[in-house]
């Protein structure tokens, strides 16, 4: 792993922000996992992620219709949603590494199917703390050293620098 960053976020749209952020470091061919339990905010942090790559309308999950796509500034947005699937092949099947190459892919509860993924260019970690029902941890984490300090200033210009 190449780096790791962790911010905390108190709000929805905090995660939202922090997500845009990430987005604006974001290049074609990137492909974004997002992990965390049901209800952590990986729906959330895509709705961020999609408006920092211009994604214009609702961002809304794709649980029942396991991918959607959006025109965004680097191609086509894909948002995945794998928790239904049961077997790698099906992921297989969505081709989601092929999509990548036409603009971005962030997949929720795509831990489990790394194997059907391809590389994967960031993985995000979303998690409750004790300090309250809106506080969250998102861990960013992966990447190439070269893109780590674009990252880390992208996240940290959030955080107010650090
Ligand atoms: N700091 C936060 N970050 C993300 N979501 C938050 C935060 N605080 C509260 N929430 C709420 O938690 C819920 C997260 O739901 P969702 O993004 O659909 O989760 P997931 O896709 O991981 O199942 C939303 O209702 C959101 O408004
Ligand atoms: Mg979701």
């Amino acid at each position: 792993m190449a780096c790791s960053f962790s911010v905390r976020t108190p709000s929805a749209d905090a995660t939202r922000e922090l997500a845009a952020r990430l987005a604006a470091a974001a290049r074609r061919g990137d492909v974004v996992v997002l992990q965390g339990l049901l209800g952590a905010g990986k729906t959330t942090f895509a709705q961020g992620f999609a408006r920092g790559l211009g994604v214009e309308g609702p961002v809304t999950s794709p649980t029942f219709t396991l991918v959607r796509q959006y025109p965004c500034a680097l191609g086509q947005l894909l948002h995945a949603d794998l928790y239904r699937l049961d077997h790698l092949a099906e992921v297989a099947d969505l081709g989601l590494a092929d999509l990548a190459e036409d603009g971005v892919v962030l997949v929720e509860w795509g831990d489990v199917a790394r194997p059907a993924l391809g590389p994967v260019t960031w993985t995000v970690s979303i998690a409750r703390t004790e300090g309250g029902d809106d506080d969250r941890v998102v861990t960013v984490s992966g990447g190439d050293e070269t893109r780590c300090g674009e990252v880390a200033a992208a996240l940290d210009a959030r955080t107010g620098g650090a």
